[in-house]
């Protein structure tokens, strides 16, 4: 249940880190759920990403709520100390990789840079409650946790994603999560070769 790994579905997340910026250039504190991040490959590619595109400076703005359901801890704990082994950074673009990550002291691990890891904060999280950890999103990333729930729930959990989005605030899901019928009064797509929708500012109404 928790298959994940760096630059997954890297086409998405560049559409999304094109977006936000563009959107959101300008603001002082720009907020981003990733739910259900699993061990934070996800959370961390993002931050990666928007990092080359904004610049150190404002990318001081971003702050990443990182949620899973898992149970242990164990997955805030990896996202917290930010080391994976070299065969988990292996699959991220070489430049990128030697920018962000430098060896850890254990043999085979490489450890995140702290200006990503400052970012990135996990609360463990079940969307199912229905209560979200935050409010004025900028971005909700929710990729490959939908499929898991009923149809009903998945319409409920993407109704809580409304709420806490500002205004043309965008949610990004995976390739084949197509948003319900019922609920496209609310988003608008945004590109149409991703998963991205876009909040509108009211209701069946261009944002
Ligand atoms: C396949 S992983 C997806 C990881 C990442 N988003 C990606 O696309 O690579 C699915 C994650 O959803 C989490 N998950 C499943 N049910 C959940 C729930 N009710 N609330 C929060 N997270 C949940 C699992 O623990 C798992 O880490």
């Amino acid at each position: 249940m928790a298959f994940t790994y760096f630059f997954r579905d890297q086409h998405t997340l560049e559409h999304v880190v094109e977006q936000v910026t563009h959107a959101f250039s300008g603001s002082s504190r720009i907020r981003v759920w990733d739910a259900g991040c699993a061990m934070g490959p996800e959370p961390y590619s993002l931050a990666m990403l928007f990092a080359e595109r904004m610049g150190q400076f404002a990318f001081r703005n971003l702050h990443f709520d990182a949620t899973d359901v898992d149970g242990s801890q164990l997955f805030g704990e990896i996202i917290a100390r930010g080391v994976y082994d070299d065969d988990v950074i292996g699959r991220i673009p070489q430049p990128i990789r030697d920018k962000y990550f430098r060896k850890a002291d254990a043999p085979g691990k490489w450890e995140i840079h702290e200006r990503l890891r400052a970012r990135v904060r996990f609360h463990r999280h079940d969307l199912l409650s229905l209560a979200p950890v935050g409010d004025e999103y900028a971005l909700v990333v929710c990729k490959n946790v939908l499929l898991h729930f009923q149809p009903a729930e998945r319409v409920d959990v993407l109704r809580m994603y409304h709420r806490v989005l500002l205004p043309g605030g965008f949610l990004a899901m995976e390739q084949t999560q197509k948003l319900p019928e019922e609920l496209t009064p609310l988003f608008e797509h945004v590109v149409g070769d991703a998963q991205l929708y876009r909040k509108r500012a009211r209701p069946d109404t261009p944002s």
